[in-house]
């Protein structure tokens, strides 16, 4: 028997999760130990998870009764959906819902809500500089997560709204690394222009998340907001020079371009990127570099977190 504090953590496999995982481990004398949840505990990634000492249990966050178990007896509860994979704002609602009322039927103490902004709070249904999708949202990925704010509030879990940012590991997994143009020169397109987009390690979300854990109650009825470095297309075209030793262009393209690249969500993406540039300022002052630091002292800058990667991103 252990007297730590369990902290269950839904996406244990994933980027957000599997952060927080590895940040609770690492911290062997801290309060805390993980349980990591997975829909298969026998997958390769979960067995890892077992192997650095995390409790593995099986739940899938579109089944409640499962997640009501995955919670019993925790202390906190690392909440996040995957609209990925499936892309419906409606499930994500449903999900965020089932999370909330399991960590209140289970009595968690602190729960994480990785959240987005709601967009139609900036960018009215009315307004049309962008495509309304799906009847309802301006950037659905954002807005359910921001609407589900409001479930857990109604809910009435003790819960922090932690606001993640940009991967960077986008640049490796999500298809949006350099790619050669008709010259031969590398470059990234984002929809961008001048404007600086917070972005983030995926890795330090899980350590700011543990940071979060560790103020506790500090925290709770709280929104904080992380990001690692607010950077322009331009200057992260040319950390990628630094990086791979060879020149690297930004692409500024519109966003009515990047919608039109057709690709499942590019209407979506072309959305987010739209309002990360016309709100700049909003979007990257919900994202305090300072506190991200606090939460997490080895908060990786886009320059560290390319030393570490650059052997991984595909160049097109
Ligand atoms: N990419 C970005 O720049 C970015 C930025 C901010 C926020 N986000 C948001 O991050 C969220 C995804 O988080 P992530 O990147 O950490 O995820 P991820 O790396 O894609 O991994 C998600 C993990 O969740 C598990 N999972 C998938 N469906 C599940 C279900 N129905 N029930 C339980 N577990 C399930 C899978 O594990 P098992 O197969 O082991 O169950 C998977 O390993 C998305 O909602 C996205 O909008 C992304």
């Amino acid at each position: 028997m252990t007297d730590k504090k369990i902290i269950a953590v839904t996406g244990a496999t994933g980027a957000q999760g599997g952060g927080l995982v590895r940040a609770i481990r690492a911290d062997r004398s801290g309060p805390f130990t993980a349980r990591a949840i997975t829909r298969d505990p026998t997958s390769a990634k979960a067995q890892a998870l077992a192997a650095l000492g995390a409790e593995v249990v099986q739940a899938d966050v579109d089944d409640a009764a499962s997640l009501r178990r995955a919670f019993a007896g925790a202390h906190g509860a690392y909440c996040v959906t995957f609209f990925w994979a499936h892309m419906k704002p409606e499930q994500e609602l449903a999900e965020a819902r089932n999370l909330a009322q399991a960590a209140q039927q289970a009595k968690v103490a602190h729960v994480i809500w990785s959240t987005l902004e709601d967009t139609r709070t900036l960018v009215p249904l009315s307004d049309d500089r962008m495509p309304t999708l799906g009847g309802k949202y301006k950037v659905p990925h954002f807005d359910a997560k921001g609407e589900a704010d409001g479930i857990f509030a109604e809910v009435g879990v003790p819960t922090t709204c932690l606001v993640t940012s940009f991967y960077w590991d986008n640049f490796i997994h999500f298809g949006m690394g350099p790619k050669k143009g008709p010259d031969g020169t590398l470059a990234i397109t984002l929809p961008m222009g001048d404007a600086r987009l917070a972005g983030i390690a995926a890795e330090d979300i899980g350590k700011c998340a543990y940071g979060v854990f560790q103020k506790g109650k500090d925290l709770i009825g709280k929104t904080v907001g992380i990001a690692g470095e607010h950077l322009t297309g331009a200057q992260m075209a040319a950390g990628f020079a630094q990086a791979l030793g060879q020149p690297v262009r930004y692409n500024a393209i519109t966003p009515e371009a990047y919608r039109g690249f057709g690709f499942p969500g590019a209407d979506d993406l072309g959305n987010m990127f739209q309002v990360d540039r016309d709100f700049e300022k909003q979007m990257c002052d919900a994202r305090s570099l300072d506190v991200s630091r606090a939460l997490n002292p080895e908060l990786e800058t886009f320059a560290q977190w390319l030393e570490r990667n650059k052997g991984r991103i595909p160049l097109g």
